[in-house]
């Protein structure tokens, strides 16, 4: 990210409504059968350690950016269900069927390879795991005129982002659109099949 994406990004407040909506998902999905959690772009590390702190589940906040995971072991004190490391959500070092959830909020448009990260996903949930997606969504007109040079974004549009998760197994427990216009947000509870 730019600079100027991460002075936005990596407000505190960002993070209270990135946690709202992850409170909202988790009264979708059978939290009991929860144990391992991979956040995918945790950033500042608030969400990860919401989540290890409140629900006690084993939380790996993970960030392709080095310096994000510098900030957010720096922010969020230490806890023996919370780790912090470098990953790419294209290129995960966790095993096969080992997490119970993945989260990824406002990552995927940052994933040239978006497609690499979903069979990613796939390979390291259980089945009958959750993926709780939300991200910005672009109409056809924008990735139509965009793709063939901006090479550092993910560029998709909801029916291409809907129909990798189907293609890839996922089972659409619920959907919102929450932000209306040209660059549109979505939220998606999904679980494997
Ligand atoms: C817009 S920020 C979102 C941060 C936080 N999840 C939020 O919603 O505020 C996107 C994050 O994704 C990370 N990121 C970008 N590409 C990634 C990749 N391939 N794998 C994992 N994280 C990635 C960025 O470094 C950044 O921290």
């Amino acid at each position: 990210m730019t600079r100027i994406e991460k002075h936005f990004v990596n407000r505190k407040k960002k993070a209270e409504g990135n946690i709202k909506k992850v409170q909202s998902a988790l009264q979708q999905i059978e939290i009991e059968k929860i144990n391992n959690v991979l956040e995918l772009g945790c950033g500042t590390g608030f969400v990860s350690k919401y989540l290890a702190d409140s629900y006690d589940f084993n939380v790996y906040g993970t960030d392709f950016d080095s310096e994000q995971i510098q900030i957010a072991r720096k922010l969020q004190p230490k806890s023996e269900h919370l780790h912090f490391q470098v990953e790419d959500a294209a290129k995960l070092s966790f095993k096969d069927s080992s997490i119970d959830l993945v989260l990824s909020q406002n990552v995927f448009h940052h994933i040239p390879n978006w497609e690499d990260a979903i069979r990613e996903i796939v390979r390291v949930l259980r089945s009958g795991g959750y993926f709780i997606w939300l991200d910005l969504t672009f109409p056809e007109v924008i990735k139509k005129i965009f793709q063939s040079f901006v090479k550092n974004y993910g560029l998709y549009t909801v029916n291409d982002i809907k129909t990798a998760f189907e293609n890839n197994g996922f089972k659409k427990l619920s959907y919102e659109r929450i932000a209306h216009g040209p660059f549109s947000q979505h939220h998606f509870i999904l679980q494997l099949r």
